[in-house]
């Protein structure tokens, strides 16, 4: 099997080692394409959704030096560790000098790392070379045979493919591509017709318990009832949310929530992804061919309506389900859903109806600000995957999490209703 076909979560030990070396070798290529577009230290202005790119690169090597080359207790087991101190078993020995006090993320809050003085460039590119040595020698020395003993490297490639996500909305954001990126959007395969999918009333577990690694938000011991419902089989298009957006309908505060109506007063004009289509074009029927232009990676984009909707913020979902007679699918009727053979998922991540929040009985694994802090209920749960999203890590029961004002992640949604 290839290796893009494989989870990183059931990579097996001899598996790692290529998925590791080809994941650092796409970060230290998007490293260098953020070096051509921002300059020699890729410095840009401090933007809340966006992380300093010479940290976020560091970061990552960091990640790696801390859980694993520094780790002298490198194996975790989730049913007898889960009070381990590990900061005691973290040696202090570190590439930069005080590495920990600028490069951990739970340390050094957002706007702090613009005023840091940072590793230039090449420091960085050696960073990422040097520490990706050590992980490979220390793997190769202890060679984990077991799910325990996999755990860091699994954790700590997992944290790089997700920033190597983080990188690519960057790069949106900052009007600069990642080149073959969006190809893989464009090329998305939309022939077939959504449709409604039912399901009656079953019991469910979101939790697999078959994966040989688990983030601490996924463990659930029981299963819950979903009541009878139905969802879209596809995600809803670009045509379709054109129709609410081109509507009269669009500024009608009924539909809207509470949250969602401080929204679009204040922010729909500064911050959605559509906030041009919406000026330039009257009624649904100004759209008279199949494409939309839209600036996307910094240059004008035709995507063809049957797209899906992406870059669209929680608020603007909530409003056009609810305006189509629907509501968002929650979490687990997602899930559910996804065991559908004609359940399309994966192009772009979406919006569940959820306020990501713990399991019963959650108790943080070691990287303990994973999840605990984003259980503050201003966080909605997202599922899938996106099209910037890497093969590997591609999951059905991945728990993601944004904040409900964000149009810069690759995301869209479905609708649902209870039948
Ligand atoms: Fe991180």
């Amino acid at each position: 099997m290839s290796i893009s076909n494989i989870n990183f979560r059931d990579l097996e030990p001899g598996e790692f080692i290529e998925c590791f070396l080809k994941t650092r070798r796409e970060t230290i290529k998007i490293l260098k394409i953020f070096r051509s577009n921002l300059g020699s230290e890729l410095r840009i202005p401090n933007l809340k959704e966006v992380n300093l790119p010479i940290w976020e690169f560091c970061h990552v090597a960091w990640f790696h030096e801390r859980w694993i080359v520094r780790n002298t207790r490198c194996s975790f087991d989730k049913s007898h560790d889960l009070a381990v101190d590990w900061a005691s078993f973290c040696s202090n020995k570190t590439h930069f000098k005080g590495a920990d006090s600028f490069l951990d993320s739970s340390k050094i809050e957002h706007d702090v790392r613009w005023d840091c003085k940072l590793p230039t460039f090449y420091e960085t590119l050696d960073y990422l070379k040097k520490i990706s040595d050590a992980v490979i020698e220390k793997f190769k020395k202890n060679l984990p045979q077991t799910n325990e003993t996999f755990y860091f490297y699994k954790l700590s490639l997992a944290h790089e493919m997700m920033h190597l996500e983080a990188f690519k909305m960057t790069a949106q954001i900052l009007n600069f591509e990642i080149p073959g990126l969006k190809r893989k959007f464009l090329s998305i395969d939309f022939s077939s017709e959504s449709s409604f999918l039912s399901f009656n009333e079953q019991t469910i577990s979101p939790y697999y318990e078959n994966y040989a690694f688990h983030f601490d938000n996924e463990i659930f011991n029981g299963e819950t009832v979903i009541k009878p419902f139905k969802i879209q089989s596809s995600c809803v298009n670009l045509k379709s949310f054109f129709e609410f957006l081109l509507s009269d309908d669009f500024f009608n505060a009924s539909f809207w929530s509470t949250e969602g109506k401080k929204w679009l007063t204040t922010n729909f004009y500064k911050k959605s992804f559509y906030r041009n289509i919406k000026k330039e074009f009257k009624k649904i029927t100004d759209l008279n061919s199949d494409f939309v232009k839209v600036k996307w990676f910094g240059k004008d984009e035709n995507l063809h309506l049957n797209l899906p909707a992406l870059h669209v913020s929680f608020f603007e979902a909530e409003a056009y389900a609810k305006w189509a007679g629907m509501r968002l699918p929650t979490e687990l009727e997602w899930l559910l859903a996804s065991q559908n053979t004609n359940f399309h998922w994966g192009s772009v991540w979406e919006w569940t109806s959820n306020t990501f929040s713990e399991f019963p009985e959650f108790i943080p694994h070691p990287y303990k600000d994973y999840s605990k802090p984003w259980f503050d209920g201003r966080h909605k749960t997202v599922k899938g995957a996106s099209f910037a999203t890497c093969a590997n890590f591609r999951n059905l029961h991945f728990r993601n999490f944004y904040k409900p004002n964000r149009t810069d992640v690759f995301t869209g949604f479905r609708t649902a209703c209870f039948v």
